[in-house]
């Protein structure tokens, strides 16, 4: 069967996977299964993308222990990875004595960019896109009269030239407050907006219109202490000023080394992405603003560490935060909603800080398991869970069956058979 389907997204649902039980041989079980939809209803999910067919699940589980400028916050996150939440949760267990996180964050201000080509003089076109800027931002708040009278819109233009390899271009930069929005629509609407004009002041050719990812006027900043003492009580056989040194050291590997600094950013992304997608926002633009801020001076970590004159960890991060509260799939997804209510944030700027202690949160935690016992212990403990759980253990056997397969090194499905089979004989 060919894939060139014509009008699947005009075909009802039923045809869709009608066609689909034909193309891949689905069983009725396996159809049943697409039509398990959840909490999110197919009519919902037909309107915010084409072609649906079902609606895929993933764990939504909540981290606990987060006290965020003195505000205690239970945090949804949505993740496929085992030790995530534990782990996040720990880590925000673990810095509660010296107050938790203090974050603060930016206005939410985007950048919409302007590619004009083509240009004769570019730098002459750049004087005449800053003489006209006040015309331009007017122009572009013509377009929104809600976010206007809110007090967001476009606030500033910048002008650049560029060397590319088609020759010099002028790059405007239309910067946007979007205030509870993650901005990406109306600021391609401001930039299309503004473009007519520019071509008539500057004579060039204006190609691209498009919001950029690397969103540096939005940023979050989050920081919080792990006290010696609490990292000593926290593992058990290690000083505290050990830890910490271990964790600087951990954090200075990263920072020295781009194999060992995308695996650590990896590690904030776990947690900031886990409640970007749980909020219905887009957590493309979440990493891609992240990791191209992390390069703008060589590749280097989102988090920094050092220690205080305690002796004690002081953790930071800072991250562009591009992630709304309103529009998107954050109101029509009706869990998103539900977990921006469970985690409390009025505006889009409390999310962001909540992303960026979120982040910290992730990263502590990893690294403070790498730099000492390793994370594959609480890893083997879940994974074991699962096993004994593909083995056919129920209630408390789960646990039973996952902590002897532990104790022998030895995480089977036909181990965990056998386990279960003596403890249900011992019975
Ligand atoms: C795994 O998802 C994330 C870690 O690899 C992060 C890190 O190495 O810092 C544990």
């Amino acid at each position: 069967m060919k894939s060139d389907i014509s009008g699947f997204y005009k075909k009802p649902i039923e045809e869709r996977i009608e066609i689909l039980k034909n193309f891949a041989s689905l069983t009725e079980e396996e159809i049943e299964l697409l039509k398990k939809t959840g909490a999110l209803d197919i009519e919902t999910a037909e309107r915010m993308i084409e072609n649906v067919v079902s609606c895929f699940s993933l764990p939504l589980g909540i981290a606990t222990n987060f006290l965020i400028n003195g505000k205690d916050r239970l945090i949804p996150m949505v993740i496929e990875e085992p030790s995530v939440v534990a782990a996040a949760s720990n880590a925000a267990k673990l810095c509660r004595d010296t107050g938790g996180f203090k974050t603060s964050s930016t206005e939410p201000i985007m950048i919409g960019q302007i590619q004009v080509s083509r240009l004769k003089d570019p730098e002459l076109a750049k004087q005449k896109i800053l003489e006209h800027k006040n015309e331009l931002i007017n122009l572009a708040n013509s377009q929104d009269s809600v976010l206007i009278s809110l007090g967001g819109g476009a606030k500033d233009i910048e002008a650049r030239v560029i060397e590319t390899k088609k020759g010099k271009m002028l790059i405007i930069h239309l910067l946007v407050n979007v205030l509870d929005a993650m901005g990406a629509n109306v600021v391609n609407t401001m930039a299309e907006s503004i473009s007519p004009r520019i071509e008539e002041l500057t004579g060039g050719k204006v190609l691209l219109r498009i919001i950029s990812n690397l969103a540096v006027y939005r940023l979050a900043k989050a920081e919080a202490v792990w006290k010696k003492e609490t990292l000593e009580k926290s593992l058990k056989g290690m000083e505290g000023e050990d830890i910490v040194e271990r964790i600087i050291e951990a954090y200075v590997f990263a920072d020295a080394d781009p194999y060992r600094c995308a695996t650590h950013n990896k590690g904030v992304m776990n947690g900031i992405d886990a409640v970007t997608i749980a909020t219905g926002n887009d957590f493309r633009a979440i990493e891609a603003g992240a990791h191209s801020y992390a390069s703008l001076k060589g590749y280097k970590p989102l988090t920094w560490y050092e220690k205080n004159e305690n002796g004690d960890l002081v953790g930071r991060i800072e991250i562009p935060v591009a992630v709304g509260i309103v529009g998107g799939s954050t109101r029509t997804n009706p869990l998103a909603k539900l977990c921006i209510k469970i985690l409390g944030v009025k505006t889009a700027r409390e999310l962001g800080e909540v992303l960026a202690a979120v982040g910290l949160a992730q990263n502590f935690a990893a690294l403070r398991a790498l730099a000492t016992e390793g994370i594959q212990k609480g890893h083997m403990k879940l994974h074991a869970k699962n096993i004994a759980v593909t083995a056919g253990a129920t209630g408390e056997l789960i646990d039973k069956v996952a902590e002897q397969m532990v104790k022998e090194g030895n995480i089977r499905v036909n181990r965990a058979k056998e386990i279960l089979e003596e403890i249900k004989k011992q019975n």
